[in-house]
């Protein structure tokens, strides 16, 4: 058998620290009956005081995550740092040196997957990023693997946790968006600048990626649209920042939720996407997903509709889907997108015409959903 699998963690907020005690406590739970174990080769984090506090060995820490990405012995990177520098950098060089990562950092996936994408299939080294999309939910795997013999037409779902919670909390107890991101900071749902959540650009970022294992192609961030209409012809504010608690009420009414949907579908010419709030029958199964959770949907053939639910944020679940990551490498898995066809270039999402709107008491025209 080789030797145990050497682990670098860059970053130990809310999603390292737990991975870092997974190794650390149960490192039996990750060793594969016919696979080498898995050792922490080293944790980079930027205040050593606090990570020394929380119950990281000071031997294992640096603040140095470069010197982890250039040493020889350190066989996976595991960019936990998120945002967008120095982690795209650190991947992209631990990509170059032939070393694998494991990331869930989906800004950088959905900004730099191209780049990424082809340094790591000219060195051969393993990029997984199973944990950048729906938290702890195994989505990315299964597309690529079980459902690989499909042809897939469409993906849509719930992919932010905290703005699934805002809403959530807003349609329920009618409290005030203020007050309830407050909590879902205080959960680690959010990121470190909630804008991100609440203006749909995380959302934005999962629909990339998973729009480039569902369809093979890579679309640009900024070609995909984040706002509803409006009854006048223009778009209202981007993710969940226009709705109100009256919208709320008055889709109640009518039987529907309001969540935030990312959908991709596949078109004649190319994908056509959009994160925006939408009106979701309330009996369906997206629109009773509530609070934290997430929930994709994938349309195959010729499977039909399958969906992946689960939590979609926070620290322990994801870390769940990080772990999972690195015993695939241990297991000489390769890259997230196993053996779909290379794609390294970038192309713009086409608009996503809604059939039909519910028109808002704020003026949005919520896209429909049934
Ligand atoms: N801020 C993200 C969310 C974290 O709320 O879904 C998980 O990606």
């Amino acid at each position: 058998m080789k030797g145990p699998l050497r682990v670098a963690v860059l970053g130990a907020g809310t999603v390292g620290r737990e991975v870092v005690r997974a190794i650390l406590e149960r490192p039996e739970s990750l060793r594969l009956a016919d696979g080498p174990g898995v050792v922490l080769a080293g944790v980079a984090v930027r205040d050593l005081g606090r990570a020394i506090a929380g119950g990281i060995p000071e031997s294992l820490l640096t603040d140095a995550p470069a010197h982890l990405v250039a040493a020889p012995e350190t066989d996976v990177i595991v960019e936990l740092m998120g945002g967008d520098e120095p982690a795209r950098t650190l991947i992209a060089a631990a990509l170059a040196n032939g070393t694998s990562v494991v990331t869930a950092n989906k800004h950088v996936m959905a900004h730099h997957g191209p780049a990424l994408e082809a340094i790591a299939r000219r060195t051969g080294a393993a990029l997984r990023f199973e944990a950048s999309v729906g938290g702890g939910i195994p989505v990315l795997g299964p597309i690529a693997h079980e459902l690989a013999a499909n042809r897939i037409d469409a993906v849509r779902g719930i992919v932010n946790g905290t703005t699934n919670f805002i809403l959530s909390a807003m349609a329920s107890d009618g409290r005030a968006y203020g007050d309830v991101l407050a909590d879902a900071q205080r959960a680690g749902y959010a990121e470190a600048d909630p804008r991100g959540d609440v203006e749909g650009d995380d959302a934005a970022n999962k629909l990339v990626v998973l729009a480039r294992q569902a369809f093979g192609r890579w679309l640009s961030v900024g070609s995909i649209g984040r706002a509803p209409s409006l009854a006048s012809g223009e778009l209202g504010l981007p993710g969940i920042t226009g709705v109100t608690i009256e919208d709320i009420a008055a889709a109640a009414a009518r039987g529907f939720a309001i969540k935030l949907v990312a959908q991709a579908v596949r078109a004649q010419n190319g994908v056509a996407a959009a994160v925006v709030p939408s009106a979701v029958t309330l009996a369906s199964a997206l629109g009773r997903t509530d609070g934290v959770l997430n929930r994709i949907e994938v349309d195959g053939v010729p499977v039909g509709r399958v969906a992946f639910a689960g939590p979609g944020a926070g620290g322990a679940a994801t870390s769940s889907a990080v772990l999972g990551d690195i015993i695939a490498i241990a297991r000489g898995a390769g890259s997230s997108w196993a053996g779909r066809s290379a794609t390294t270039s970038l192309e713009d999402a086409l608009d996503l015409a809604a059939d039909e709107t519910f028109d808002a008491p704020s003026g949005a025209r919520y896209p429909v959903i049934r």
